[in-house]
C-alpha cells in the first residue's frame, strides 16, 4: 500500500491513559497506522511547562513506562510506528527557538488552553515556556514533516499555531514544511464517570485502559446517570447521560443500545441493567488490551527498547529537517 503521509501526535507522560484519550486520539492512531508513517511523541519537555520541579521530573520515568505500555496494549505496533522521547531529539530545542521568532505574544495569549493549564497548575503569572507550549508542539509536529495530526479537541488550537508557523516559515525562507491537517477524534471530549466534567485523571472520574474487570464494574456501577430518575419506572433522559454516551462509544451492539435507550426513555429499564450491560461492553472492549499488556509486561526491558528504536528513527528525520531549515534560512555556517 502506498503511504498517504506522515502522522505525528503524542501525549505528555502524566501517567496512565484512560478511555477519553482512547476515543479522542488513540483510536485514530491505531486505525491510521497502516496508511501513514507514524511518529508518536512522549512529550516529556511539555510537562516542564507547568511542572518543572525536581520531584515531578523524578516521576517521568514511571509515567513514561506506564504510558508506553498503554500505547502497546491499545494496539500501537512498534514495528510499524515510532514511539519516541521528545527530549532525546535535541533538534526539538533548535527548531523551537527558530519558531519562537515567527509568532507573537498576543497570538499565543489567544490560545485558550494555555490559560486553562496555568490555572489548573495554580500558576498566578504565565511562565514564558508555558506561553510557548504551542510553539514547542509545532517543532514536534514539523520535525518529521508530518502532514496529519490526530489529537483531542483541546489540542486543535495548538495545531492551528503549527499551521501558521509552517506557512510563515515557508513564506520567509522557502518551502520546507507541509501545512499539516488536524484530525479530531470521534468523541472529541469524553465526559467523566461523574457526568460533571471531561474525563481526567486528576478529577477521579476516569476509567483507565489498564483497569481490571472488577475495577471497571465498580466504576460503572457508581456512574452518574439521570439524577431525576429516582426509580426505574420514571422516564429517563438519554441525551447527555454519560452512561449512554459510553454505550454509544464502546458498545458495538447497536440493537442492544437502541433497545436500552428506548426502554430508558419510557421508564421500562433499571439503571442496574443499563450499567451491567455497559460494564460488560467496556470489559469486552478492554479484553484484547489486557492480553497484549500481559505479553509486554512479561518482558520489562521491551518498553525501553521500543522507545530507543523509535527515538533513533525520529532523530534521522529531525536531522534531515534541520539541514533543510538551516539551508533555507541561510544561517552563517562555520563548515
Ligand atoms: N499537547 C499534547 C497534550 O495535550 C502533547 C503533545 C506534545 C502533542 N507535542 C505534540 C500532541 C505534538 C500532538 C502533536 O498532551
Amino acid at each position: 500500500m502506498t503511504v498517504k503521509g506522515r502522522i505525528l501526535t503524542g501525549d505528555r507522560p502524566t501517567g496512565k491513559l484512560h478511555l477519553g484519550h482512547y476515543v479522542g486520539s488513540i483510536a485514530n492512531r491505531i486505525r491510521l497506522q497502516d496508511e501513514y508513517e507514524c511518529f508518536f511523541i512522549i512529550a516529556d519537555l511539555h510537562t516542564l511547562t507547568t511542572r518543572p520541579e525536581r520531584e515531578h521530573i523524578a516521576q517521568l520515568g514511571d509515567n513514561i513506562h506506564e504510558m508506553v505500555l498503554d500505547y502497546l496494549s491499545a494496539g500501537i505496533d512498534p514495528e510499524k510506528s515510532a514511539i519516541f522521547l521528545q527530549s532525546a531529539v535535541t533538534e526539538t530545542f533548535e527548531l523551537n527557538l527558530y519558531f519562537e521568532m515567527l509568532t507573537t505574544v498576543p497570538r499565543l495569549e489567544r490560545v485558550p488552553s494555555i490559560k486553562d493549564m496555568a490555572q489548573a497548575a495554580f500558576l498566578d503569572a504565565m511562565p514564558f515556556g508555558l506561553l510557548g507550549y504551542p510553539v514547542l508542539q509545532a517543532a514536534d509536529i514539523l520535525l518529521p514533516r508530518a502532514t496529519l495530526v490526530p489529537v483531542g479537541k483541546d489540542n486543535e488550537s495548538h495545531v492551528e499555531v503549527t499551521r501558521e508557523l509552517a506557512r510563515r516559515f515557508n513564506f520567509l525562507y522557502g518551502e520546507v514544511f507541509p501545512v499539516p491537517e488536524v484530525l479530531v477524534g470521534e468523541v472529541p471530549s469524553l465526559i467523566g464517570t461523574d457526568g460533571q466534567a471531561k474525563m481526567s485523571k486528576s478529577l477521579n472520574n476516569a476509567i483507565f485502559l489498564s483497569d481490571d474487570e472488577k475495577t471497571v464494574n465498580d466504576k460503572v456501577r457508581n456512574m452518574y446517570t439521570d439524577p431525576a430518575r429516582i426509580r426505574a419506572d420514571i422516564p429517563g433522559k438519554v441525551e447527555g447521560n454519560p452512561v449512554f454516551i459510553y454505550h454509544d462509544a464502546f458498545n458495538p451492539n447497536v440493537d442492544e443500545v437502541n433497545d436500552l435507550k428506548e426502554r430508558y426513555t419510557q421508564g421500562k429499564v433499571g439503571d442496574v441493567e443499563v450499567k451491567r450491560k455497559l460494564a460488560a461492553a467496556i470489559n469486552a472492549f478492554l479484553t484484547p488490551f489486557r492480553e497484549r499488556r500481559a505479553q509486554y509486561e512479561a518482558k520489562p526491558s521491551l518498553v525501553r527498547e521500543v522507545i530507543r528504536a523509535g527515538t533513533a528513527r525520529a532523530r534521522v528525520e529531525a536531522a534531515e529537517t534541520m539541514r533543510r531549515v538551516r539551508d533555507a534560512m541561510g544561517m552563517y555556517r562555520l563548515d
